[in-house]
């Protein structure tokens, strides 16, 4: 960032620092490009937040060509497949063997932005944290300008070439694109996650997507001593109404295998949440100089683990777009919305079919429960049927190679 005569002037101002604003940051600065970030919360708030875990091959390879994977490639734990669970019994899906290959790893969303924050202050990167009232403007101009309230109170307003918007859902940037401009496409999924993170070592060596009739659970992990896992609960659950000893109850018996020996492994509680399940997109991704990525634009719901890699190859693809723009090239800025969003419409579709595929819907009737017990052996007899899991799991289209 630079001053003159008091006036801030920044290349790329960066509207949150989750993981698309840090990582968008990190990638324009390799390409000699300077940012600033601006984030409403306190980087230890920013460094906690519980949220997703698993990293498509494309996005360690994206991690890892940019210098960022020493702690990744150290403490990631590389899975080459998951378990699918119904009418008690629990299925192998090897991904390696379905897709060439290709495989997961899990490494928690907190420790990616706990590291890309670590990396931009060692560059010498601006994160400004703590801040309010973000606000921007001037959009459709060559000059469109950041505004913001420091953490002492003190207002700024930074002239920037090009704004990213990447301040999540409940974000600024979406909002100010006019309503009249923008086609959203919407759903929301009668059920939520009540998500536990615990400490202790993970019951199964890769993760178990459980169909049950009381609903759904997935087991997942963070590291091999804590533990990761999740139960569909009504929307308007109320987390208190989840003492741990019910939870606990409630996940041995969803993912019960009767005869088999297998035992849930419990542990303390260290946190505890209950997320909304929706699919949304808003398009065009692009207003003038603003550009959105990540969950600005689109929210999946968990059951694929699609929103952080989707945030990810956003600004894969934006990176090399802004460095054109700012050398004057226009071209890779108009399609710079379509690139992203034969993803995105791929993820949503991947994350919808497994949400409706594993969930139980409240009223469903007896065709609704065969029909979904006709997809999953499906999935689990048909190599076919379980190479397109396999495929869109890890990540499709793979990344190949470093994109501009
Ligand atoms: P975010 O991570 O949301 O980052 C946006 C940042 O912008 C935040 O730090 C926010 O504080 C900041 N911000 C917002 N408004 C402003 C403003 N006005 N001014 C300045 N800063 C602002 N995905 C999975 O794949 N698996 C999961 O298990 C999973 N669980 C999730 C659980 C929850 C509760 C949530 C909300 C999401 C979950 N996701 C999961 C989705 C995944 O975490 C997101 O897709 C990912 O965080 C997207 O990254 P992002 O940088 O686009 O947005
Ligand atoms: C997680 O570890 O938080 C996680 C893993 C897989 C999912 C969703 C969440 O599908």
């Amino acid at each position: 960032m630079k001053r003159t005569n008091g006036a801030m002037r920044t290349q790329v101002g960066i509207v949150g620092a989750g993981p698309a604003g840090l990582l968008l940051s990190h990638l324009l600065a390799l390409r000699g490009i300077d940012s600033v970030v601006v984030e409403n919360r306190s980087r230890a708030y920013c460094e906690a937040r519980q949220r997703a875990g698993v990293l498509e091959d494309g996005s360690v390879r994206l991690l890892r060509e940019s210098g960022l994977s020493g702690r990744l490639d150290r403490e990631g734990l590389e899975h080459g497949g998951i378990y699918l669970q119904f009418d008690g019994e629990r299925h192998h899906l090897d991904f390696r063997a379905l897709t060439g290959g290709r495989t997961v790893t899990v490494y928690a969303q907190t420790e990616i932005v706990k590291d890309l924050i670590a990396q931009r202050l060692a560059d010498g990167g601006v994160v400004h944290f703590d801040v309010s009232d973000t606000a921007v403007d001037r959009l459709t101009s060559d000059r469109p300008v950041l505004r913001y309230t420091d953490a002492g109170g003190s207002k700024h307003e930074i002239t920037c070439d090009v704004i990213a918007g990447c301040d999540g859902f409940h974000g600024v940037c979406r909002p100010s694109i006019p309503a009249d401009l923008s086609t959203v496409r919407e759903r929301e999924y009668p059920y939520a996650w009540l998500g536990i993170l615990a400490d202790v070592p993970p019951s199964t060596d890769e993760l178990i997507y459980a169909h049950h009739r009381n609903g759904f659970a997935l087991h997942s992990l963070r590291s091999l001593t804590v533990s990761r896992l999740y139960l569909q609960v009504d929307p308007d659950e109320a987390v208190d109404n989840w003492p741990d000893q019910r939870i606990w109850d409630e996940l041995a018996r969803r993912f019960e295998l009767p005869g088999s020996g297998w035992e849930l492994r419990q542990g303390p509680v260290l946190d505890r949440g209950i997320t909304p399940m929706r699919s949304f997109v808003s398009a065009p991704m692009r207003y003038g100089r603003l550009f959105l990525a990540g969950d600005a634009a689109h929210i999946v719901p968990p059951t694929g683990a699609k929103g952080l890699n989707l945030a990810m190859a956003d600004v894969d693809v934006l990176a090399p777009t802004l460095e054109a723009l700012l050398k004057g090239d226009e071209r890779l800025a108009d399609s710079y919305s379509a690139a992203c969003l034969g993803r995105v419409w791929r993820a949503t579709h991947f994350s919808w079919w497994m949400t409706t595929m594993l969930h139980q819907t409240p009223g469903a009737d007896a065709m609704e429960a065969e029909l979904q017990l006709s997809q999953l052996r499906y999935v689990i007899s048909s190599r076919a049927a379980a190479t397109s899991l396999a495929e869109n799991y890890t990540g499709y289209p793979a990344r190949l190679a470093a994109a501009g």
